[in-house]
């Protein structure tokens, strides 16, 4: 890759073409338990900018610039009341729409106040997490509808992880799915697990044959290999526009939703904001009992108030992760989590991309990336919107999964019969061309 598209790639800041383009559609950016109605500002860094973020008593959510329109003080120290936010320094208050609505420190500052108005996002709240709009259009695109977002919210479960290093190559270890078999299960013959389990098809062959299919979203993957003898084993993941992701961790037809989303903090620190409605189940062996260092869990350090101080995983680079070479498991780090974290975290703050050798199991991160640099650019030179406009009810039949077909079957006519089945009337996804069986780039 040529350095100038790894910048454009990685560079999110206000003003850059990936921040623009990432700022057309809604994203996650909180918890909404991370803000008490009436309780204490909290600091929130998204795409390099910084905002406070707050709740009044009838609980608005206000999410705006952190510098007070009058010099510049910054509203986390501001004073929750009365449905807005008051700058401590003189007095200015602010409401969750970043209107000046009160300037006690002027004679005349009912009239000043009205003239003034700080950047807000819009803010809508699904799933115990509070999504941002923070593009420049009027009336933001339709909100997302993802599957997980359709789900009873008291049952589903919302995490946020700091992972300190560049969105990109955080999300690209979501749609690389050949790592599985040696990052997190790396030496563990197939034969550990339940025959015929996903497990024990993915171990016995490590080397899986690729089909990848553009959509109108994004992008998803077919990575298949031999199942059972008169059977394939095909594994469907899914990369959503602009930052999300969706793996493969359970079957197709389980019934469990789950949502990965890539949220910027700045360029060296990225937000992993999950929403998970059922189980994903364990990595378990052919008794039952977790494979060693095949946990799901990582233990955070407590929060602090700073604009990097929330969510920070207390296996970190500053310990190797909790490394010890002698655990009977790959990496000596256990937790699957936590294994991303450290191998994406290894390549540095921002991957030097013009110094890597892509091979055809890394042919859905090559489409992706590349679909990335087509729609920033086609926003910035020509002002198209891409996939931005997109209805919003396609997206609740985008799933990720396994499944085993017979030998033979096309995948996708499979996978669009369970599309049609999730949101009758939403029309297959069609090959562009020929299928297009991996190759390297
Ligand atoms: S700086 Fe905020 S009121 Fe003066
Ligand atoms: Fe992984």
């Amino acid at each position: 890759m040529h350095a100038i598209d790894n910048e454009l790639l990685t560079r999110t800041g206000p003003g850059t073409p990936m921040g623009t383009y990432m700022r057309q559609f809604w994203f996650p950016a909180m918890l909404s338990s991370e803000l008490e109605a009436g309780g204490a500002p909290v600091r929130l860094q998204v795409l390099g900018e910084r905002w406070v973020a707050f709740r009044t008593e009838s609980g608005a959510v206000g999410v705006v610039d952190h510098l007070c329109a009058h010099r510049c003080a910054s509203l986390f120290f501001g004073r929750n009341e009365e449905e807005g936010i008051r700058c401590v320094y003189h007095g200015w208050k602010y409401d969750v729409t970043g209107q000046c609505v009160d300037i006690p420190s002027e004679p005349d500052g009912r009239a000043f106040a009205k003239r003034l108005k700080l950047a807000a996002a819009r803010v809508h709240e699904v799933g115990g997490l509070v999504w941002l709009y923070l593009g420049d259009e009027e009336t933001p695109p339709p909100f997302p509808q993802f599957d997980v977002n359709q789900r009873p919210a008291e049952e589903c479960v919302a995490s946020i992880t700091l992972r300190e290093c560049n969105w990109l190559q955080a999300l690209e270890g979501d749609i690389d799915t050949c790592h599985v078999g040696f990052l997190h299960l790396g030496g563990i013959p197939a034969d550990t697990f339940p025959k015929g389990s996903i497990n024990y098809y993915r171990q016995l062959d490590l080397a899986p044959r690729y089909e990848v299919v553009e959509t109108d979203y994004g992008a998803l993957y077919d990575a298949y290999r031999q199942g059972s003898p008169t059977e394939t084993y095909h594994r469907i993941g899914q990369f959503i526009l602009p930052f999300y992701a969706m793996t493969p961790p359970f079957q197709l037809d389980s019934g469990a939703a789950h949502l990965r989303a890539w949220v910027p903090a700045d360029d060296h620190h990225v937000w992993l904001i999950e929403l998970r409605h059922g189980d994903v189940p364990l990595t378990r062996d052919a008794d039952g009992k977790p494979m060693p260092g095949g946990t799901i869990g990582w233990d955070y350090l407590p929060n602090t108030s700073d604009w990097l101080g929330r969510w920070r995983v207390k296996q970190n680079a500053a310990n190797d992760y909790g490394m010890d070479r002698s655990r009977a498991n790959y990496t000596g780090i256990d937790g699957i989590p936590l294994q991303d974290q450290a191998i994406t975290e290894s390549m540095g703050p921002i991957q030097d991309r013009t110094r890597e050798h892509l091979g055809s199991s890394d042919r859905m991160i090559a489409i992706c990336r590349r679909r990335l640099l087509r729609e920033a650019r086609a926003l910035a030179d020509d002002g198209a919107k891409g996939a931005s406009a997109l209805s919003p009810e396609r997206f609740s039949a985008i799933r990720s999964g396994n499944m085993l077909r017979p030998e033979g079957a096309d995948w996708l006519e499979a996978y669009n019969a369970y599309r049609e089945e999730w949101s009758p009337g939403i029309g297959p996804i069609e090959r562009a061309g020929k299928p297009v069986i991996a190759g390297v780039e």
